[in-house]
């Protein structure tokens, strides 16, 4: 196959190779090629999305080549300093920072709908009691469009706010159900005088038959961790809520696509999966094995927690989640070995030519597993609560793409298999 380019192929088929250029507010500008197979009878070919745009999407910005990440055009390093993660989600959702009383309003709204029908408490006993967390998180949230369907009218924009706010009310318990049912522990209900982080933390840790007092200064660490994973523009797990949500489907089942991708080692599953790699590298003194696997094209190792699609310079959230792992070991008067690994870790391979030249950096997923784990949370609650923090971007995207009408999203493909033949005639 002769490598061409599409202006010398367009002009072999049609005197009129020009194709409109769009241009964002930030960012590259995009060729349309909306046209390219009605015009030219042509497909461009892009596995993996590398060089393509799905969508419009005014909700956040990511400038991978210079660590910067804007939600709604604000700095992630300024709203996980000064905001807080119900006032982050309603700017995803609705596009402008709230004032005093429209954050009120939303949060009582939240109030409103953070519990859980009881019988989709029932739900849980058909786990088995090791089943993971976000195993059971795809199928509550999935089993929540049961719940809601007839009640929900996705042309109107009221019922898809109500239908976003019941998402975001009821994840927490959601994901706290998922641990505490693992443990046998009866799942403590939401407590409305608590704001949402501190709820949660009740929730995945308090006992019914006690009182539990959420220290603010961890609570203040996991809104943190909250802002930070609220979103990120068109990665996979949002990219697989607006495919299921461009044929219409139930926000619930859309949104349990999402959190089905999210689980993967190479998207959100990462945080899990960087725990595990630290303790198998267990020493110091065993890093440059690791780096030396991480390099070998042989050994499937990879350095769960560096590397990203977008960013080619550090992740702007590796940054902030790592001084919050040391706050909250220095909290707790806690000395993690994992916390010393990984930055020695991270020195010695950011120096090391096969990464700088790879341009792999730490990821939002490569301190966040030490400062859940130095806080109590079990290594397989790591991707749940990316989850419950993901959810405000999923659903933002959500409500987003109910206003434009591109309709349903059917890639098309290059075709490598065989050509016609027809079946054997019967003997
Ligand atoms: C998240 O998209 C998002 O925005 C995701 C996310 C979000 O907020 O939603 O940011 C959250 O998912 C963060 C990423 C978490 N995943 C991991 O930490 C898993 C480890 N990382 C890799 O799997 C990888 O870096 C990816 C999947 C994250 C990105 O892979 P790319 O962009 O497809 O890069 P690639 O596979 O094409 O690799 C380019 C080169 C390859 O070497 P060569 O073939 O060129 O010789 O870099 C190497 C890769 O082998 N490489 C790594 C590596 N990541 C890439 N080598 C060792 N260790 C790694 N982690």
């Amino acid at each position: 196959m002769t490598l061409k380019y599409i202006n010398a192929v367009i002009s072999d088929v049609s005197n009129d190779n020009s194709l409109p250029v769009l241009d964002g507010n930030l960012g590259p500008s995009a060729v349309d090629i909306q046209t390219l197979y009605s015009r030219h009878s042509l497909l461009a070919f892009d596995p993996g999305f590398r060089s393509t745009a799905s969508c419009k999407s005014a909700i956040t910005f990511v400038d991978g080549d210079n660590g910067v990440l804007l939600y709604r055009g604000y700095p992630i390093e300024e709203l996980a300093d000064s905001s807080n993660f119900i006032e982050v989600a309603y700017l995803l959702m609705r596009g402008e920072l709230p004032d005093a009383k429209s954050l009120k309003e939303f949060q009582d709204l939240l109030h409103q709908h953070n519990l859980l029908h009881e019988q989709i408490m029932t739900f849980y006993r058909g786990f088995r009691r090791d089943a993971h967390p976000m195993a059971i998180m795809v199928g509550v949230v999935g089993a929540l469009s049961a719940f809601y369907h007839d009640v929900m009218d996705i042309s109107d924009a009221d019922s898809r706010y109500l239908a976003a706010v019941r998402l975001i009310g009821k994840m927490p318990m959601i994901a706290a159900a998922s641990y505490t049912y693992s443990i046998g522990r009866p799942q403590r209900y939401p407590n409305n005088k608590l704001d949402y982080a501190s709820n949660f933390l009740q929730m995945m840790f308090g006992s019914p038959v006690m009182e539990y007092t959420v220290d603010p200064v961890l609570a203040r660490a996991f809104d943190v961790i909250l802002i930070l994973h609220a979103d990120h523009e068109q990665n996979a797990s949002t990219s697989t809520v607006r495919l299921a949500a461009s044929s219409g489907a139930n926000p619930f089942a859309c949104i349990a696509a999402g959190i089905a991708s999210l689980w993967g080692p190479a998207h959100g599953g990462a945080n899990e999966a960087v725990l595990k790699m630290l303790n198998d590298i267990g020493t110091v003194e065993n890093i440059p094995k690791a780096v030396t696997r991480a390099k070998d094209k042989n050994d499937s190792f990879r350095l769960m927690g560096f590397g990203h699609r977008i960013y080619k310079n550090f992740d702007p959230r590796s940054r902030v989640i790592q001084e919050q792992a040391k706050k909250v070991l220095a909290h707790l008067g806690k000395d993690d070995p994992m916390l010393e690994i990984a930055i020695r870790l991270e020195e010695i391979a950011i120096k090391d030519e096969y990464f700088i030249e790879r341009k792999l950096y730490p990821n939002v997923d490569f301190y966040s597993g030490i400062m859940l784990r130095a806080m109590g949370f079990p290594v397989n609650m790591f991707t749940a609560v990316f989850a419950l923090a993901r959810t405000a971007g999923w659903v933002s995207h959500w409500l987003e793409l109910q206003e434009e009408s591109h309709g349903i999203d059917r890639p098309r493909q290059l075709y490598v298999g065989k050509p016609l033949r027809h079946y054997p005639a019967k003997k």
